[in-house]
């Protein structure tokens, strides 16, 4: 279904940017999780617009209502209702795209798929939708939180062209990320990106950029071949997100310039179990956790809306000039990285759930 996502541990999301709230429902998460609303909170809020003059200065607070499903912090295995008001809105920033079709946005084939569409704000297609990606999340975490020590970090590896690649994955935490409003931890690399998506944001015009992520401590078994292995559902949970436009693996596309004698992980004998000498496979061999870190990039493209003036046409054909105006993000990235994390850890969750029907001792 197109607005639901998982197999056992299921998000629903609804709600357009410009409507009264956004929100969702987790339906099938175990009875006895302890769930911290203030955890689901501060995730919400490294996501939140208006957080950093590098984001959009739409400014919503994004605070979260719990409705159901949730009683003394323990989950009662019932559905779990949530959702967030919108309050930060101004429509007439929209009458534009009414008629004329932002290039590279949803306009077009939201109008071309419904007869119909919310334009204001972007409507279903605005990135205000992640906002139940993030707290569905925080909520899997809760449920990996009560099983495994499985820990999902991710940052911002790089925007444009300026890259930061010494990060080292075994010891990153999420402090370490929210140390700069890039949410890059290599603190030089992230000041150049900053003065670069400041100097774009301020000519109107907006850049692309990486969100890396590692999962830490995932145990050997999780992922379900043939279809639903787990870098297809990852794939899957990270290229639904808005503005996504490539998810690599592990050593991903520079793999294909190696040789399977540099490029195969050696096995070696631990104290718990085959550990790998090197890990190309980025953590994952046939579909299923090997039991070493899960780390993945995902590629973000600029952000379509932006002031700059474009030539285009309008939905009869024709020709003008469209020059967005309103709130944007100038680099969706500082603000993508909760919610990669999120969909890491639905991914992760109904794995785990699912592990549990397919071996007795899990
Ligand atoms: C956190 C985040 C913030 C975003 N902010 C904007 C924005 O301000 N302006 C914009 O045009 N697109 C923004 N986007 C991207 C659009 O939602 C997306 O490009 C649009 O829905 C079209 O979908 P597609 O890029 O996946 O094809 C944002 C995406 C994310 C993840």
């Amino acid at each position: 279904m197109s607005s639901q996502f998982g197999t056992v541990l299921k998000l629903t999301t609804f709600g357009e940017s410009h409507g009264k709230s956004v929100g969702g429902v987790v339906d099938g998460c175990p009875a006895n999780v302890s769930v911290s609303l203030k955890k689901i909170q501060a995730q919400l809020n490294r996501r939140r617009p208006g957080q950093s003059s590098l984001t959009t200065d739409r400014s919503e607070l994004d605070q979260i209502t719990i409705v159901s499903g949730l009683e003394n912090g323990l989950t009662l295995g019932t559905p779990i209702a949530f959702y967030v008001p919108n309050q930060d809105q101004q429509p007439g920033d929209y009458d534009r795209f009414r008629r004329v079709p932002r290039p590279s946005h949803a306009d077009y084939t939201y109008q071309a798929k419904y007869g119909n569409r919310s334009v204001s704000g972007g409507g279903r297609a605005s990135a205000r939708e992640t906002i139940a990606r993030v707290a569905g999340g925080a909520i899997a975490e809760a449920v990996l939180a009560t099983h495994t020590d499985i820990e999902i970090i991710a940052w911002v590896s790089a925007v444009g062209s300026i890259e930061a690649t010494n990060i080292d994955m075994g010891r990153l935490s999420r402090q370490d990320v929210d140390q700069h409003m890039v949410r890059c931890p290599d603190a030089s690399t992230a000041e150049k990106m900053a003065q670069q998506i400041a100097a774009l944001k301020e000519q109107g015009d907006s850049v692309g950029g990486i969100v890396s992520c590692v999962c830490r401590h995932v145990p050997p078994g999780l992922g379900e071949p043939v279809f639903a292995k787990l870098e297809a559902a990852l794939a899957q949970a990270m290229l639904s997100i808005p503005a996504t436009k490539g998810f690599e693996i592990g050593s991903g596309f520079l793999g294909t310039r190696m040789q399977g004698s540099e490029h195969n992980d050696v096995f070696i004998a631990s104290q718990k179990g085959l550990r790998t000498k090197t890990n190309f496979s980025g953590g994952i061999q046939g579909g299923i956790s090997n039991g070493e870190f899960i780390y993945f990039r995902v590629a973000f493209k600029p952000p379509a809306t932006i002031g700059v003036a474009q030539e285009s046409v309008d939905f009869e054909g024709n020709r003008t000039i469209l020059e967005g105006r309103g709130r944007h993000d100038p680099c969706v990235v500082p603000r993508a990285v909760p919610i990669v994390e999120g969909m890491a850890a639905l991914v992760l969750a109904d794995m785990f759930l699912l592990q549990r029907t397919r071996h007795a001792s899990v």
